[in-house]
């Protein structure tokens, strides 16, 4: 079964003379099909984990390994050549595309890998609309969404590629109730039915209690919750 694993990471950030470390010497793992919740305050470093687990900010100290194959060693590009297939990221603010169609932001991942099968992936596109509830809105523009919306298509996006693990910030953020529950239980339905491991940093402690495991930041160290 594969298998997602930080370890030892740390990360101090500098602005000015002033310095914070957000993380310090952090390990855990996920396999494939799991599901793990990180938790803190705001300002406690679940999107910094998230961004270095997906090899988008680059920790102090630490790997971050794919089964053996060290994805962060200095003089490979392991990261770079693996990221597109290994990963779907949801961002805590979704960057859809202003100009882009619904289908068409989900289309930008095949785009930019250069995936040309465009039967498969438009049938892989519609059929993640469908499961997500929102097919009937791939022609529309991100403007024309609710928040809720619009979070579904962020998470669309981050799976159409069928990678092995999505890293979904907030997801819930923002949603009222109604909606954040619709969403956690559409992301969880959503891994198990393709087998993804899910990361979810999210502040909804209902949402982290349908995950199978729950780490909380605190003061840089990453604690079972
Ligand atoms: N690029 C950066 N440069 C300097 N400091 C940063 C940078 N990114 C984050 N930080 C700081 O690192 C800390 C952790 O930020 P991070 O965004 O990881 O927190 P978070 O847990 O995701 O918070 P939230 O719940 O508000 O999203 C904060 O104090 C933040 O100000
Ligand atoms: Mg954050």
């Amino acid at each position: 079964m594969n298998k997602l694993t930080a370890s030892n990471i740390s990360k101090t950030y500098q602005s000015g003379d002033h310095q914070t470390e957000v993380l310090s010497n952090i390990s855990f793992s996920i396999s494939e099909g799991n599901s793990i919740g990180i938790i803190g305050y705001s300002g406690s470093g679940k999107t910094t984990l998230l961004q270095i687990l997906a090899g988008l900010e680059t920790p102090d100290q630490g790997d971050i390994f794919f089964n053996e194959i060290n994805l962060s060693s200095n003089n490979s590009n392991n990261f770079n050549s693996m990221r597109g297939n290994l990963f779907g990221y949801a961002y805590q603010f979704h960057y859809l595309l202003d100009d882009l169609t619904v289908f068409e932001n989900c289309n930008l991942v095949f785009k930019i890998a250069n995936n040309n099968k465009v039967n498969e992936n438009s049938k892989r596109i519609i059929q993640i609309l469908d499961e997500l509830g929102i097919a009937s809105l791939q022609e529309k523009y991100p403007y024309m969404l609710s928040g809720g919306e619009r979070q579904r298509v962020a998470i669309a996006r981050a799976v159409v590629h069928e990678p092995k693990f999505v890293l979904m910030d907030e997801p819930t953020g923002n949603l009222d109730h109604e909606n954040a529950e619709v969403i956690q239980n559409l992301t969880i339905k959503l891994a198990q039915n393709h087998n993804i491991g899910i990361v979810v940093a999210t502040h909804d402690l209902n949402y982290a209690d349908k995950l199978d495991a729950v780490f909380r930041i605190e003061n840089g160290d990453l604690k079972s919750a």
